[in-house]
């Protein structure tokens, strides 16, 4: 058989993402797919990874036995999602370790929502409410895009995701219909963290510098500014239920655009943490980094009774 030439084998292959035909591990592919695959889906398991972090610190603080149940449940389901991921990637040829000590040296980014303290019980009611229902309109998308295996996973992680959605707004309504106080809490969450939620979607648009190809490829079925909107026109609503006030004097529904129009975003406090700024960088990746050390003996013994099982089997 003629072998095909690049431009003929990327004709090839687009023509199958334009018919919605998936792409699988074994297909050919452009490198720069593939790449931009590795770039986004290992972000992407790295910040399920970190987002257990500032949940897991309050698992033994829980107010009640229900409520640790339900987060511990969330937690292992957010380590699940990880692993799910990092193994998609080695789908596309990535070696797992070098991924994860790519997140550890600061190369990999993970999302930015998981640099801001949990300080208080309602902010875990906020992180389920807010955090995963951002996640849930992101990852419903991703049940289309084009790579076989990422949208698979994306299929099993979304309906966890809504147990974690629903969770959180129900442990946030209790407390938004209980003493003033602990409406109080409930309103500080949302103050503190609803402008990080909006900035998880992404760069504005024009700033984007990977939609366009992401899009065309169909990596990406909805762009940063359209996904942004929609949560945040799903999501005033919800707010509105329990009775807690967005913090943005300018937000207001436009009759004429059919969406709420809001504040702009204050790009500077979401670069500054992509750099590395934000209130917890720092602890979030010093855990990371822990968490591998005071796991290397688990690995090692794992590996040793791998490689003893192989030679019995060849002896
Ligand atoms: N936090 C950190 N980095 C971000 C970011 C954020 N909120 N938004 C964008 N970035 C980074 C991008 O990774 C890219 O940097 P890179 O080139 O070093 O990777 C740069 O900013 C430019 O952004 P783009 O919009 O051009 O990049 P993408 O096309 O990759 O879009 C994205 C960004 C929308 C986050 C996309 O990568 C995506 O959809 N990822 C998969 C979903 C995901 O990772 N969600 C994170 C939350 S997961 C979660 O919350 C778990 C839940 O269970 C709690």
């Amino acid at each position: 058989m003629k072998e095909l030439s690049i431009s003929e084998l990327e004709a090839r292959f687009q023509h199958k993402i334009d018919r919605e035909i998936k792409i699988e591990p074994n297909d050919w592919m452009p490198d720069v797919y593939r790449k931009t695959l590795i770039r986004q889906i290992s972000q992407h398991a790295h910040s399920e990874v970190v987002g257990m972090l500032p949940e897991g610190n309050w698992i033994t603080r829980a107010p009640n036995l229900r409520r640790k149940a339900v987060l511990l449940a969330k937690v292992q389901d957010e380590a699940g999602h990880g692993l799910y991921l990092y193994s998609a990637t080695e789908t596309l040829g990535a070696d797992r370790e070098s991924t994860i000590d790519d997140m550890h040296n600061g190369k990999a980014k993970y999302s930015s929502i998981f640099n801001y303290p949990a300080l208080t019980w309602a902010d875990i009611g906020a992180i389920g409410w807010l955090v995963d229902g951002a996640a849930i309109l992101n990852q419903v998308a991703l049940c289309r895009t084009s790579y076989g295996p990422y949208a698979r996973a994306m299929v099993k992680i979304c309906k966890e995701e809504s147990f974690h959605q629903r969770q959180g707004y129900e442990s946030l309504m209790v407390l938004a219909k209980g003493s003033p106080e602990q409406k109080a809490m409930a309103q500080d969450a949302l103050n503190r963290f609803w402008w990080p939620a909006l900035m998880m979607f992404g760069p504005s648009d024009a700033d984007s510098p990977h939609s366009a190809q992401s899009m065309k490829w169909k990596i990406k079925r909805f762009s940063n500014d359209e996904l942004r909107q929609n949560f945040v026109d799903a999501t005033v609503p919800q707010a509105e239920i329990l009775g807690l006030t967005i913090p943005d004097e300018n937000l207001k529904w436009n009759e004429e655009r059919g969406h709420y129009d809001f504040s702009p975003i204050n790009w500077d406090e979401f670069y500054q943490v992509l750099a590395g700024n934000g209130p917890c960088n720092k602890e979030r990746l010093e855990a990371r980094r822990k968490a591998k050390e005071d796991g290397a003996w688990v690995r090692e013994a794992a590996n040793a009774f791998a490689a003893k099982r192989a030679m019995r089997k060849s002896a």
